[in-house]
């Protein structure tokens, strides 16, 4: 995983900023029942996300969670008094009490399957009966756009992706949840370049390519021989699945 503590200060401008903060929003927004209550967005990151969430339904009390520091700390600046500090396996809230739950990119991140399913399980304790719990999956799929950089990247080492749909499907219903919907929000000025793919690779963005091992470096090589090195292919699209507990 990369280090978020390090990411904050670039995470909102190298991650599509406002555009798809707010195409995130959106596609949220159209899962979550527009009834007061409150809403908790587990791994907010810096709040780019939450504030919106909070600014379209004033009903809704909002409250951002996240475990790195400096994540909390830009996520807080957005959202006084409505961010706390916490890991998504150990949520600092009761049983049954919040109305709604969100985790945007986050299972993609948690390597350990049984991770995937105690997140899940987490986020389904917290939700009150009649809660509903709004999800991305599929990420690393969804930067798949078949252009000449995946082609490149097609032949890297793969694990199996921890946030699948059937895989959160299954770990939701294990936990009582019932699958209501699904949505997706164009990542928008997340397209990628050969040269920022470099960057990504030796940055450790790849989790199975380490940043200077000659095997990240052959794939950055391979890279750096296509064409238009600094024009973005096309923006991904990334997938919600929205889930209900009975
Ligand atoms: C890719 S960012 C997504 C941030 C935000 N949801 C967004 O869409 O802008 C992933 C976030 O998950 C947080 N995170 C990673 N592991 C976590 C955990 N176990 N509990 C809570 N947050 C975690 C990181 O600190 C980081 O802020």
């Amino acid at each position: 995983m990369l280090d978020y503590e390090e990411e904050a200060t670039r995470y909102d401008a190298s991650r599509g900023g406002e555009d798809r903060a707010g195409a995130a929003a959106q596609a949220l927004l159209g899962l979550i029942p527009d009834t007061p209550g409150h809403l908790l967005d587990v791994a907010c990151g810096t709040g780019i996300v939450t504030r919106r969430l909070a600014a379209a339904r004033p009903g809704l009390r909002v409250t951002g969670a996240d475990l790195a520091s400096a994540m909390v700390r830009m996520a807080a600046a957005r959202l006084p008094g409505a961010v706390v500090r916490a890991d998504s396996h150990r949520l600092p809230f009761r049983t049954g009490s919040v109305d709604a739950v969100t985790t945007v990119w986050l299972l993609h991140l948690l390597r350990d399957p049984e991770d995937v399913r105690a997140v899940v399980a987490e986020c389904a304790r917290v939700l009150r009966p009649g809660g509903v719990y709004v999800t991305t999956v599929d990420k690393a799929a969804a930067h798949d756009v078949g252009s000449d950089i995946d082609a490149v990247l097609a032949s890297r080492p793969h694990r199996p992706a921890a946030d699948a749909a059937g895989t959160v499907t299954a770990h939701a219903a294990r936990h009582g949840l019932r699958p209501v919907g699904h949505a997706s929000f164009t990542g928008a000025g997340q397209g990628r370049s050969p040269r920022a793919t470099i960057a990504d690779l030796r940055r450790g963005w790849f989790t199975l390519l380490p940043p200077g091992e000659p095997r990240t470096e052959e794939f950055a090589a391979r890279l750096a021989r296509l064409p238009d090195q600094d024009r973005r292919r096309a923006d991904p699209r990334f997938s919600l699945r929205a889930f209900r507990k009975p």
